[in-house]
């Protein structure tokens, strides 16, 4: 079991946001998460990489609390945000320090560049944030793909891209490795057709539906 969320319930002050979500993740589950804005899709993503303390419940990553043991569950996970951090240092700076930090290979994430068809030779000494909204998700797409994780968890992260840019990125995904797990947030299940064995529907802070996809 990579991730096992038992009975998790988080509040904003007085506002529910995750109401007892219960949800076990094991490896190669490939999981569609769907739901309206504003259901608690990404606060539960956040609430699995520790960002924040439930009020109750628990979840374990690998068997640890995500919130005492940041470092060593974020070395196991691929995140792309939802929306890209307002990284000010140069491409380059930024590579240079995930390839110390993670140990991925520079040319590694060049390539994942590549067949995203982002020139980061052109853009190498730009400050990351004045990258364009979709150059910046390729950027960040081409690093989590860059990594071997055991969980990668992607919020939205073709909503800024072209229809090209979209293809492409459904091509990578599609050599994951098969043991890997994947929680996929989307709007547009379409997209995601053979990437996933299993929708989870989340509403308002509950899950409402949990069931496998067939081929
Ligand atoms: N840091 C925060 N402080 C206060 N309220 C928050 C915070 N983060 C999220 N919320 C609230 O929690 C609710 C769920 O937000 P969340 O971002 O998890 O939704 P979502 O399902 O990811 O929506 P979307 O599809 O729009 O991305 C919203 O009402 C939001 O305003
Ligand atoms: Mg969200």
């Amino acid at each position: 079991m990579i991730v096992k969320i038992e009975n998790a319930v988080k509040n904003f002050g007085e506002v529910n946001v995750l109401d007892d979500i219960t949800l076990e993740i094991k490896e190669g589950d490939k999981i569609a998460m769907l739901g309206p804005n504003g259901a608690g899709k990404t606060t539960l993503i956040r609430a699995i990489l520790g960002y924040y303390r439930l009020n109750s419940g628990k979840i374990e990553v690998d068997g640890m609390n995500p919130v005492m043991h940041r470092t060593q569950i974020l070395k196991k996970i691929s995140f792309i945000p939802q929306l890209p951090p307002p990284i000010k240092i140069s491409l380059n700076d930024l590579i240079n320090y995930i390839c110390t930090t993670t140990g991925v290979q520079k040319e590694s994430i060049i390539r994942e560049a590549e067949d995203m068809e982002l020139d980061v030779g052109k853009n190498i000494n730009k400050p990351f944030f004045k990258l364009s909204g979709g150059m910046k998700q390729k950027f960040l797409i081409a690093i989590a793909l860059a990594r071997k994780s055991e969980l990668y968890i992607f919020d939205e992260p073709t909503a800024n891209l072209d229809p090209k840019g979209r293809e492409n990125f459904y091509h990578l995904l599609k050599n994951l490795d098969e043991r890997s797990s994947v929680i996929y947030v989307t709007h547009r299940l379409e997209d995601l057709k053979g990437l996933t064995n299993r929708l989870v529907y989340l509403d308002i802070g509950k899950i409402t539906e949990d069931k496998k996809i067939e081929e």
